[in-house]
């Protein structure tokens, strides 16, 4: 027998939380999907932070310290974007808001792309400049390193440039996104920032 009215309810918001599902689905995002996002976004911002007060710090044991967790943070956000893409290729992706213009949906997908990129050739920049600069590395003092190329002055120098320059791109693009997710929620008042924050029903 179906249960009715107020009951019916409570067992229907029962399932929904039960069913908050790691996968994605056509609607929306699933648990993992939305807690490597976070998780990703908050130790990208400890990263520039941690990238500009190294970049500050004279030769110092303290600039040591600075950058091994940023080096090591940065590694972890390498094997955490491979996780999060592999796991994408497995998963649908919500769909777009049904009444969202067809340039929008272009540009939120260059956008997420272009963040995509960014967050794989950050911390390979970083890597490319540790190694040619020959700097041994542990990943949180513990996990040594290998390098990915050899000793070369000129490539540390531009990977030092280029690691510069793409997290200027990376911040620009950042926020962008971040004023793009807020113009959904406040101005446009559809789902989706919210379905980014939480499972919610159908
Ligand atoms: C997503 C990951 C990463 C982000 C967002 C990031 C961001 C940054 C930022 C904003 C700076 C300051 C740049 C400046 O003001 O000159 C910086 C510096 C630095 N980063 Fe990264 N980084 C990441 C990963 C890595 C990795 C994996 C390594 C090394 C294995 C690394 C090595 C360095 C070094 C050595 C500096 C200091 C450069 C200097 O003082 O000349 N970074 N990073
Ligand atoms: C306050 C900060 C942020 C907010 C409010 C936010 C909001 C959102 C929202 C609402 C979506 C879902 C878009 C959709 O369903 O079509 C999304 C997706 C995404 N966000 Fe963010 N985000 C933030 C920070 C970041 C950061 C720092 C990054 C990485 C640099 C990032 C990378 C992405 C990517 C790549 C996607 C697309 C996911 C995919 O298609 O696989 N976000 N974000």
């Amino acid at each position: 027998m179906q249960p009715v009215g107020k009951h019916a309810d409570q067992v229907d918001s029962l399932l929904a939380r039960s069913h908050d599902v790691i996968r994605n689905t056509g609607r929306q995002w699933g648990s993992l999907a939305r807690q490597l996002h976070w998780l990703m976004a908050i130790l990208l911002a400890v990263q520039f932070l941690l990238g500009k007060v190294g970049h500050e710090l004279g030769r110092s044991p303290e600039r040591l310290q600075v950058l091994t967790w940023h080096k090591s943070i940065g590694i972890t956000l390498l094997l955490l974007v491979l996780i999060r893409l592999s796991w994408r290729l497995f998963n649908p992706t919500p769909e777009p808001p049904p009444e969202s213009p067809r340039r929008e949906i272009w540009a939120a997908r260059a956008g997420h792309l272009a963040l995509y990129c960014l967050m794989l050739a950050l911390p390979l920049s970083g890597w490319v400049m540790n190694s040619a600069k020959n700097m041994p590395m542990n990943v949180f003092w513990l996990i040594p390193w290998p390098d990915i190329i050899a000793p070369n002055e000129t490539i540390a120098e531009f990977a030092g440039e280029t690691h510069e320059t793409l997290a200027i791109l990376l911040a620009v693009i950042v926020l962008g996104h971040i004023a793009a997710a807020l113009r959904h929620h406040f101005l446009l008042g559809d789902d989706v920032l919210r379905r980014m924050l939480r499972n919610h029903r159908d």
